[in-house]
């Protein structure tokens, strides 16, 4: 009996351990993570306060955005207002936060034809900190469940003459043109009125210019109108065109940005 009762205050002790063990644990782990923010938040100041404002809501930003006119029309979009938490170039699904990695990748290559910057150079324990800050910037954060990214295989015929020619239809049946011009000029007859989420003007894509905001690949034109560019106006078409259509679209975006087919 002795021995049991012995055996049993150790046992009784051990769990004792385990279980301040297990709170200090806990506690260091939430003063991690609260860490990481303050440390976003400091990095953020530092980095992203210029344009997106020092509460990320894009006010007061000492850095005016340069606003190119082309045929009279503002070219560079606004730095985006964090606290809405809508976010254009998201691999998951319309309507739908982004991933962290999909912020992360913002993050570090910026974003081509507008005035955000790359971080390439900035440590990668800061840039996810700073990640981790973008996320207590909106309260969707706190309300949504996260989605997941959208799966992306890219047929072997994408880019093929009788894919390109598919494409032409598609886009003429799905009216992109009226947006983004009969040639993908950016300039169809919805593209001078057209303004974002923000009330603020915006041009479609001119595809002849070669390179996208998004990385300028056939799979990132595909995740472009499979998961829309929310904000913008530019809608999903995961639910009105199949993937073949996607696809064939991708091969006749890329013939209009002057990659040619067949090669
Ligand atoms: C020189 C100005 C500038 C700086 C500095 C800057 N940004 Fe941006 N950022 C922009 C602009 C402009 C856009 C909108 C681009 C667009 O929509 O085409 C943008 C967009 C974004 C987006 C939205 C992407 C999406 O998918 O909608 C995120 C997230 C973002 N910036 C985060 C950051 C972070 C984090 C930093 C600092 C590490 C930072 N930015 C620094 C100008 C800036
Ligand atoms: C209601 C107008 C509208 C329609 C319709 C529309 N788009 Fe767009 N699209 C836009 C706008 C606006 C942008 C630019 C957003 C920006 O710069 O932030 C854009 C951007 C793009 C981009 C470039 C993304 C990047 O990474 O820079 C692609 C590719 C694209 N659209 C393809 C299409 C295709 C294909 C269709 C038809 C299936 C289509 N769009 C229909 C408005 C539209």
């Amino acid at each position: 009996m002795p021995i049991r009762g012995r055996k049993a205050t150790k046992y009784g002790f051990g769990l004792l351990i385990l279980s301040l063990a297990l709170l200090l644990g806990a506690v260091a782990g939430v003063r991690a993570a609260d860490d990481g923010i303050a440390a976003g938040r400091e990095a953020f100041r530092r980095n992203c306060a210029v344009c997106h404002g020092t509460e990320g809501d894009a006010k007061g930003q000492v850095c005016f955005v340069r606003s190119v006119e082309r045929s009279g029309r503002v070219m560079d979009t606004y730095p985006r207002d964090l606290t809405v938490g809508v976010f254009k170039f998201r691999t998951t699904p319309t309507g739908c936060l982004p991933t962290d990695e999909d912020i992360l990748k913002i993050v570090t290559d910026g974003i081509p034809k507008s005035s955000m910057p790359t971080f390439r150079d900035m440590p990668l324990e800061q840039r996810k900190a700073i990640v981790s800050y973008v996320k207590t910037l909106s309260e969707r954060w706190e309300e949504e469940e996260p989605c997941e990214g959208i799966t992306v295989k890219r047929p072997e015929w994408v880019g093929s003459p009788a894919s390109v020619q598919r494409g032409r239809e598609v886009y003429k049946d799905m009216k992109c043109w009226e947006c983004h011009g009969y040639e993908g000029k950016g300039d169809g007859p919805k593209s001078a009125k057209l303004k974002d989420d923000w009330q603020r003007p915006i041009v479609p894509f001119d595809f002849t210019t070669g390179e996208l905001k998004r990385e300028t690949s056939p799979e990132s034109i595909y995740i472009t109108f499979t998961t829309g560019l929310d904000g913008t106006g530019m809608p999903s078409y995961a639910e009105s065109l199949n993937e073949e259509d996607r696809w064939h679209l991708v091969s006749y975006t890329l013939e209009l940005m002057g990659y040619k087919a067949g090669r």
